[in-house]
């Protein structure tokens, strides 16, 4: 039906006479494959080696000649990057380039919804689309391996199963625009500290059960056009170009035919580079040493050298093809498709987006008492305390930083939410980073304060003991080593003495909430002695006006944890068991390579404190709401389940409260016995439904043998051995309602 569509729509703009002369490649009614065939066959071989890397720093030049337009690409993920200059990393100062900022793809994670997903890729796709960019860079599906990372706020959380489900609708999302994705960093890439030497030592069944499936759900189901290798090794070769990862799987296994672009910078030789299934090289330096001049490109490591190689016969026409092939769907999907639509940028549907994807995503870890939602009638005074209650967070973190049209930081979305309803007192608190730059986009906040940390905790606690309650708005911040690519966090521990500043503001005013805003999970040595703690993200254009409507109870928090939140290092297995950041050693070329084994192998997360019998401070999808609901018995409809057919679970879950919320119900399964050591039991479905009160819904899941599966290493192959099994149906890793034995015959 589309296809037809789109033929009369072609022959309705060009008269039959004018098709019928387009050379195939042109031709838009001619099936994809014959017109690469078209266009690969006009082709020089110095266009060959044009297309496939940089003119500039994120463009590549297309065939000129031929009318294949430049392919432009830009981050990623959770905004449409400000324009730079052509060679170098300052920004071009352009100033209709300004965007809307969507939460952190954590926030999404957290939704748990996948609808969330595909409004997220359509409103960022279509922000790229105006901008004329062919190419997003992101979504990131790197797994949340340890809190540590500094990009796990431009990642999806913890679990393949919950991050495959989120990331599929993003993708196509994005794609509706006529915009491809870049999915990346392929793979392992699950820490900044030496992430260009990093070499992840992973067993294949820790890499296909945990490290691969977000990625093939993106390529395989989501069809992504695009993906980006990482900076890191895996088994001892760069994973921008590595056969293993590139050649073996993504493209063989899950056959796939899109095109593999480099991270930036993340090739380091045309040899392995040619044959490791790179198909797209950015970012390099000008000859491999040294940085910064002009018309540089030349001399990157799949333009001149590579050329010479097949002129010399060092490498063969037909791997530089494969790529021109693949570099020439990624045009014809994208920069070529006349149909494709036009965009549109901080659009009132963006800006709506990006806050009920906010709303969907925020996390009610706590909430003892009665404190949320604020009750106007009780409160007329309140405290807002903290540098992260004013200071724009959309500028900052590397490179998916942004120049936004606007941001509401959380005081003014306050302010305009109670309006003179309440009174509002502002205490700084802390000073963190007040810089407010990041690669020449500024905010234009002054944040300095010459006081000392005794001036500003006095003031706070002042302000506190006078409030009937206090907001504190702390956390990270985007900064180097606080949710910053480059960098890993160094501690779990929240910065700027903030741990301590929140005991004084807690034995000053028991009345006390804590939202934290960061990507990723602190440490919360204080949590029982705050009644309400809210999990907050970069919640991007409109974090003011989502915290606000949460907090009045505007939106009832509905968002679960995409990660477990550990009291302390000592509960993640990638810290517990010594891995992480790896042992320094000498690679096969003489150059530093950290060898970081993966000791924990498929236990992660939950998976990890399951194991071990540990309790985090919050468990992997846990988020509370301001109703509550009540589970039915779970029931299944056969006791046994077929080889190859399908077992349905289902449960009733009521509104016991007084308001209406979204429950999120999720379905694990234990494998009871199996021959190789296996989680206690792995998330497998989930469902987000919307109860008035009093409403009872039931929620139904059907599963099949690839749920009960784990990856054979001798057979390489998933495997369900026969057996007792459990469904189990939980409102978190931990908050178990009901469980249902069956077996696999
Ligand atoms: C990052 C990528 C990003 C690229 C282009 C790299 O440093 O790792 O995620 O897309 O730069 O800015």
């Amino acid at each position: 039906m589309k296809k037809l569509a789109l033929a009369v729509a072609l022959a309705v703009a060009l008269p039959l006479t004018a098709q019928q002369e387009l050379p195939v490649y042109l031709n838009e009614q001619k099936p994809l494959e014959e017109r690469v065939e078209d266009a690969l066959k006009r082709m020089t071989l110095r266009e060959k080696i044009n297309i496939i890397h940089a003119q500039s720093k994120f463009s590549a030049p297309g065939v000129p000649r031929l009318g294949i337009p430049e392919l432009w690409c830009t981050d990623g993920p959770m905004g449409v990057r400000p324009e730079v200059m052509w060679d170098e990393w300052e920004q071009a100062k352009w100033t209709n380039d300004s965007c809307t900022a969507f939460p952190s793809l954590t926030c999404l994670a957290a939704t748990w919804n996948p609808e969330m997903g595909q409004l997220y890729g359509k409103s960022i796709g279509a922000e790229a689309r105006f901008r004329n960019k062919s190419v997003l860079l992101g979504p990131g599906v790197n797994i949340y391996r340890t809190p540590l990372c500094g990009r796990n706020f431009e990642y999806m959380g913890e679990d393949p199963y919950l991050a495959s489900r989120m990331v599929v609708p993003y993708v196509q999302g994005v794609q509706s625009n006529g915009v491809s994705v870049c999915v990346k960093h392929f793979a392992l890439n699950n820490n900044e500290i030496n992430r260009h030497t990093s070499n992840p030592i992973v067993d294949d069944r820790t890499l296909y059960e945990i490290y691969l499936p977000a990625f093939k759900a993106a390529a395989v189901e989501g069809k992504a056009w695009s993906f980006m290798g990482g900076y890191n090794l895996f088994r001892g070769e760069h994973a921008s170009y590595n056969p293993i990862l590139m050649n073996q799987i993504l493209k063989g296994e899950w056959k796939w035919d899109g095109a593999v672009i480099s991270d930036w910078g993340a090739v380091h030789d045309t040899k392995t580079a040619v044959s490791g299934g790179l198909d797209m090289e950015f970012g390099s330096w000008t000859d491999g040493l040294s940085e910064g001049a002009s018309n540089a490109y030349d001399n990157y490591w799949l333009a001149t050298p590579y050329l010479k190689g097949i002129q010399d016969g060092t490498y063969s026409e037909d791997e530089l093809n494969d790529k021109v092939r693949r570099v020439l769907r990624l045009t014809f999907r994208t920069a070529m498709d006349r149909n494709r639509p036009w965009g549109a940028m901080v659009s009132d549907a963006h800006k709506q987006a990006c806050k009920t994807i906010g709303e969907e995503g925020v996390v009610l870890l706590r909430n003892e008492g009665s404190l949320l939602p604020i009750d106007l009638n009780k409160v007329k005074k309140i405290a807002v305390i903290g540098e992260n209650a004013i200071k724009m967070m959309t500028v900052g973190g590397g490179s998916s930083s942004l120049k936004v049209k606007y941001e509401v930081t959380p005081l003014q979305g306050l302010k305009a939410r109670i309006g003179n309803q309440a009174e509002i007192v502002y205490a700084r608190g802390y000073v963190g980073d007040p810089t407010g730059e990041y690669n020449g986009v500024k905010t234009g906040q002054d944040l300095n304060d010459p006081r000392s940390a005794e001036e500003l905790t006095a003031e706070a606690v002042e302000v506190a003991k006078h409030a009937d309650i206090v907001l504190f708005f702390g956390g990270l911040n985007k900064s180097d080593h606080q949710d910053c690519e480059g960098t890993d966090r160094l501690t779990m521990d929240l910065p700027y003495n903030q741990n301590a500043l929140i005991e004084t503001l807690a034995a000053a005013n028991p009345n006390l909430v804590v939202i934290n805003i960061s990507g990723t999970g602190v440490a919360m040595p204080w949590v029982n002695k705050v009644p309400s703690i809210l999990q907050a993200w970069y919640l991007g254009n409109e974090t003011g006006n989502t915290l606000a409507s949460i907090l009045m109870g505007d939106a009832n928090p509905s968002g679960k944890l995409p990660y477990t939140y550990y009291a302390s290092l000592e509960q993640c297995g990638a810290h517990k068991l010594g891995a992480y950041p790896g042992t320094k050693g000498v690679g096969a070329l003489g150059e530093e390579v950290w060898d970081m084994p993966y000791n924990e192998g498929v236990f992660v997360g939950y998976r990890f404190t399951d194991k071990n019998k540990l309790k985090p401070t919050f468990p992997f999808g846990h988020g509370l709401s301001y109703t509550t609901f009540e589970y039915g018995k779970p029931t299944a409809n056969s006791k046994t389940m077929n080889a190859d057919g399908t077992l349905t679970v289902k449960v009733t879950v009521k509104n016991t409260g007084n308001r209406t919320g979204k429950e999120i119900v999720q379905l694990y399964i234990a494998d009871k016995k199996a021959s190789v050591a296996r989680p206690v039991k792995e998330l497998k479905g989930f469902q987000k439904i919307t109860l008035a009160p009093g409403e009872e819904k039931e929620v139904s899941f059907t599963i099949c043998k690839q749920a009960l599966s784990f990856f054979d290493e001798a057979k390489h192959d998933w495997v369900a051995e026969p057996g007792k099994f459990e469904a189990i149906i939980a409102a978190s890793a931990t908050d178990i309602k009901g469980v249902v034995p069956f077996t696999l015959e």
